[in-house]
């Protein structure tokens, strides 16, 4: 080949591919340390496939902050290609038009035979996908230092919240702080959920927290649940106000507190420090939490895009995010599952084990429950509505179970 014509043909590879490569815009919350090192496993992946990964990160756990973010930027017409949106919200974005229909991708990459189809039923508005899960993620986990637990006698996990308060006297007689929690109103609901489904069980919180039905929102169960919830407050510590979760999470690694409850990103952080399951740290399903599994399913909804080189990286970007090694690279960082079926977990630990065995268990037994905390079960204005009365009785010491019921159902009567 003549040299010049081997640099036109040099040319025009070049033009092809930049042609074909572009930007990918994607919002999400995951800056704390195994979050962040989970999210850029990602963006190598999209890298590798010649698209320019943009990042956009709103700090806060839970993703409030994030979604105040996704509004406005929506709103003044400028979405990003993804966001990380899920549960019942997905419903709501694709109500408003905005995002793009993914089924030529589905299709292609056969995503109904790949997910559980309560999962793929979720990511679907009108028949259709507009989002693309992630992970499973446990919720009612409860987290331990193995040196803090050692040093202070407590032989096993508590199984009982009786067993639980005993423990943790014995923690803080021992000079520890037995509870390390963070303090925002998200935080204060992921907590409350594993103390009112272990004191009220399956049924009680199902009425409560999905259905929203009054009597259950208003009923012996949720006083003793509200009375359990304040007890525990007795065992944190005074610098919880306003803390984030991986805060919390740090002093469980560092062997300041003996416990956490928290979803299983707490896990990355255990993780991302170095930190090994079954011998540093402990993973138990939260006292009273055997044989159910709150779930929280992170998913990504894509927005519609003018742009074909955008549309291109977008595809790519929900093509990369089902693919098996994604799954396989993202879960063991971020602490959960892969939401893709049929996956070989021989790479994962006992913990992740576990909630793997135990999600399939539970959605047999009835135990499988959506978390309300990670806004998998309610619409996000009634999810905010909840988490504002438990967030306040949290944290007015005066305000009696009574007036938190009465609250609650006043709160989510107007559905
Ligand atoms: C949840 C999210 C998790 C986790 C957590 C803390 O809402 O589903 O993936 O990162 O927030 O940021």
């Amino acid at each position: 080949m003549k040299l010049s014509h081997m640099a036109t043909a040099v040319a025009l590879v070049v033009a092809g591919s930049a042609a074909m490569a572009g930007e990918v815009e994607v919002l999400h919350w995951w800056t704390s340390g195994g979050e962040a090192k989970s999210v850029g496993e990602l963006k190598k992946i999209m890298q590798a496939k010649g698209d320019t990964w943009k990042d956009f990160a709103v700090a806060g756990g839970g993703g409030d902050n994030a979604m105040t973010v996704l509004k406005s930027r929506v709103v003044a017409g400028n979405p990003p290609a993804a966001a990380q949106i899920k549960g019942p919200a997905i419903q709501e974005w694709a109500a408003e038009g905005v995002l793009a229909n993914l089924d030529p991708i589905a299709k292609a990459e056969k995503w109904d035979s790949l997910l559980p189809k309560a999962v793929a039923d979720g990511m679907k508005y009108k028949g259709n996908y507009v989002a693309v899960p992630v992970n499973v993620h446990r919720v009612n986990w409860m987290w331990a230092s193995s040196d803090v637990l050692k040093k202070s006698g407590v032989k096993s996990m508590p199984t009982t919240w009786d067993q639980f308060f005993a423990d943790a006297d014995k923690i803080k007689k021992a000079g520890f702080i037995p509870v390390a929690t963070g303090g925002n109103a998200w935080n204060d609901f992921t907590t409350f959920e594993p103390v009112a489904l272990g004191v009220g069980g399956v049924k009680f919180y199902n009425d409560a927290f999905v259905k929203l039905d009054p009597k259950a929102l208003n009923s012996p169960a949720m006083k003793k649940s509200l009375e359990t919830f304040r007890k525990l407050k007795g065992y944190i510590d005074q610098g919880a106000v306003g803390r984030d979760w991986n805060l919390a999470t740090a002093m469980v690694i560092q062997g300041k507190a003996g416990f956490q409850f928290m979803g299983d990103w707490a896990k990355g952080e255990f993780v991302a420090a170095g930190k090994v399951p079954g011998k540093d740290f402990l993973c138990a399903a939260a006292p009273g939490n055997a044989g159910s599994y709150t779930f929280n399913v992170d998913s990504f909804a894509m927005f519609k895009l003018k742009d074909a080189a955008a549309q291109k990286a977008q595809a790519d970007l929900a093509v990369a995010i089902m693919s098996p090694e994604f799954q396989e690279i993202f879960n063991l960082n971020k602490g959960s599952i892969p939401v893709r079926l049929n996956m070989d977990m021989s790479k994962f630990d006992d913990c992740a084990k576990l909630s793997a065995k135990e999600f399939v268990e539970t959605a047999k037994s009835g135990g499988l429950v959506p978390s309300v905390s990670q806004d998998m079960a309610l619409k996000p204005a009634m999810t905010g509505a909840l988490k504002d009365v438990v967030s306040q009785f949290w944290n007015d010491d005066k305000m009696t179970p009574e007036t938190a019921m009465t609250n609650m159902v006043k709160a989510t009567s107007n559905q």
